[in-house]
């Protein structure tokens, strides 16, 4: 989108209820009624459903259902817009894997590539990600920051924070929370998972990718036979379309602010946010670590995102791994 059109397009979204008249563009942007009319022309032609009126204006009525950068733009808190590059893909292998290609032919902080459907997503520990064409939010984020690679380790803890936030959001009513280290669960199911890669010396970082995928208006039937008792959508979840873009544009806005605290105030502002949102701390989990698993107690998360449990009197230190949480289940 050229930036004027994008512009105008920011104007009718901020307006859903009213039409915006062509005198009050042109006075906003300083450009004449038929620039402004070849640029409605041209929003149509991608799909936004625009309605003009005579003396009223025009009015947007339904906008196309991509992750565009177009469409995510004005949900994008100003600045962040400049600094984010969106590549945007109808179908793709994985954007992880596209991310890892544009960071190591120098693409820049701020990268972002979104598929409507992947078809080989990636999933953590060579898992694979189901991902529904066009009923998802697919996308990574390529960052460079200059911390050392422990202190990358808390960035999935950030993501999932950011998450959650999206989700308060744009779904207040639905209750959802983070299982360590960063699965965002609704009713004990996965609602988003992410995938943080990266490329680094041992004490340097070169670049941070993280994959992020959430379900979000999936069906029953979209997810596999296999994942339907596992997988929750937003919509599953309170039966309501979401708002694709404004899903996207909320959760990026969420993760840069948080991303930057981290940088700027370290890692006590994000363990804050995650432990108030955490289904684990206080209770009785079982740990999957490489080499074996046990029932323990999760007590808290250290600022490198370990996960801290007391197993007898022993309390030990989790960095890597993944818990089962229990319910109404009786201690073995
Ligand atoms: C997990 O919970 O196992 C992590 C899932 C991560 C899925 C997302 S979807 C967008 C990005 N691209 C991928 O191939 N995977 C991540």
């Amino acid at each position: 989108l050229t930036a004027m059109k994008e512009k105008i397009l920011a104007m009718l979204v901020a307006n859903p209820e009213k039409a915006v008249s062509g005198e009050e563009i042109s006075r906003r942007l300083g450009i004449s009624r038929t620039a402004i009319w070849k640029h409605i022309q041209a929003l149509r032609a991608e799909g936004y459903d625009i309605e003009s009126r005579t003396r009223q204006g025009y009015r947007l009525l339904q906008q196309p259902d991509l992750l565009t950068a177009g469409s995510i733009a004005p949900y994008l808190e100003e600045g962040l817009k400049e600094h984010l590059k969106i590549h945007h893909f109808h179908e793709i292998d994985s954007t992880n894997i596209q991310a890892r290609k544009l960071a190591s032919t120098g693409a820049p902080e701020g990268t972002v590539v979104i598929a409507e459907s992947q078809w080989a997503g990636k999933g953590r520990k060579g898992r694979g990600w189901q991902s529904a064409a066009g009923k998802g939010m697919w996308l990574t984020l390529l960052i460079r920051p200059s911390i050392l690679p422990r202190q990358a380790t808390l960035l999935p803890l950030l993501t999932a924070v950011a998450v959650v936030e999206a989700v308060e959001q744009i779904a207040p009513e639905v209750n959802c929370g983070i299982k360590w280290p960063n699965d965002v669960l609704v009713d004990n199911k996965k609602l988003a998972g992410i995938l943080t890669e990266m490329n680094a010396e041992l004490d340097l970082v070169h670049f941070v990718l993280i994959g992020v995928g959430v379900n979000l208006n999936q069906e029953e039937e979209d997810f596999d036979q296999d994942l339907r008792h596992t997988a929750i959508s937003l919509k599953l979840a309170n039966g309501k379309q979401v708002n694709r873009s404004q899903f996207t544009g909320v959760f990026l806005n969420s993760f840069w602010r948080l991303y930057q605290s981290y940088l700027q105030a370290g890692a006590e502002p994000i363990l804050l946010a995650w432990r108030r949102k955490s289904l684990v701390l206080g209770r009785e989990v079982l740990i999957h670590e490489y080499n074996g698993s046990f029932y323990a107690t999760a007590l808290d998360i250290d600022e490198e995102g370990a996960l801290l449990v007391r197993q007898q009197q022993q309390v030990r230190r989790v960095l890597a791994g993944d818990v089962t949480l229990r319910f109404g289940e009786e201690k073995k």
